[in-house]
């Protein structure tokens, strides 16, 4: 009888553990697929915007699409002016072009345009201004990044250097859309930015 008693103990108790590990698998595999569902759109961040945020700081778009304010250290990022691109007011640097096309590059202090073999390119103005990406739906982003157009049309011109849509395409349509959604939550600034000049060296006389 004790025997038995014993017996039945350690069965139960077997079977409490077996239970108790099954319920916490599920738990633990229950809470891998909420995470996931919930971290998903937004790779750990609140909202697609804030992802998009991010990845603008860290994909350097300021560096070419932001004015600097130049300060004892060197140019620093103007926030005040943040993605307008190259202010349209701005001449390019008097240099010889056909100098530089031919030995290299040059950008102005803002870093906002860029002089080398291609002529010269002006960093867009990115902000939800209509002087920007305003008017701009998420499938002519996909179509600037995925194929290097001007304004996100196909039939338009590809897009010059340095913009590197070769690089940021290897981002995932996600990045890319949360990239979008940030932009369009930007401030609005009127900037029109001047259009390409072609090179000189090319040029016919
Ligand atoms: C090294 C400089 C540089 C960096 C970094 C850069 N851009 Fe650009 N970008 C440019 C230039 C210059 C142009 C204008 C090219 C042209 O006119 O063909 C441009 C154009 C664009 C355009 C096309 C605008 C239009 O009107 O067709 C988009 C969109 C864009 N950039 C988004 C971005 C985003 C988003 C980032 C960051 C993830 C970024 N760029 C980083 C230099 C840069």
């Amino acid at each position: 009888m004790k025997n038995a008693c014993y017996f039945t103990l350690v069965l139960s108790f077997i079977g409490l553990t077996a239970l108790y590990s099954c319920n916490n698998k599920a738990r633990e595999s229950s809470t891998v697929s909420t995470d996931s569902a919930v971290v998903q759109p937004a790779a750990g961040y609140e909202t697609p915007e804030k992802l998009g945020e991010h990845l603008v700081l860290i994909g350097g778009c300021h560096d070419c699409h932001s004015p600097k304010k130049m300060t004892p250290q060197g140019p620093e990022i103007d926030f005040s002016l943040a993605l307008s691109g190259h202010p349209s007011q701005m001449p390019i640097p008097d240099i010889d072009r056909k100098e530089m096309e031919s030995k290299g590059v040059v950008a102005t202090q803002t870093l906002t345009s860029w002089i080398g073999p291609w002529g010269v390119s002006y960093a867009a103005n990115l902000t939800s201004d209509a002087t920007g990406i305003g008017e701009w739906e998420e499938a002519n982003f996909m179509t600037a990044i995925r194929k290097g157009k001007h304004k996100g049309v196909e039939t338009e011109r590809t897009l010059l250097p340095p913009m590197p849509w070769q690089m940021y395409n290897n981002m995932t349509d996600e990045e890319l859309k949360a990239i979008f959604a940030y932009l369009k939550s930007t401030k609005p600034i009127k900037n029109i930015v001047p259009q390409p000049l072609p090179p000189v060296l090319t040029a016919k006389p």
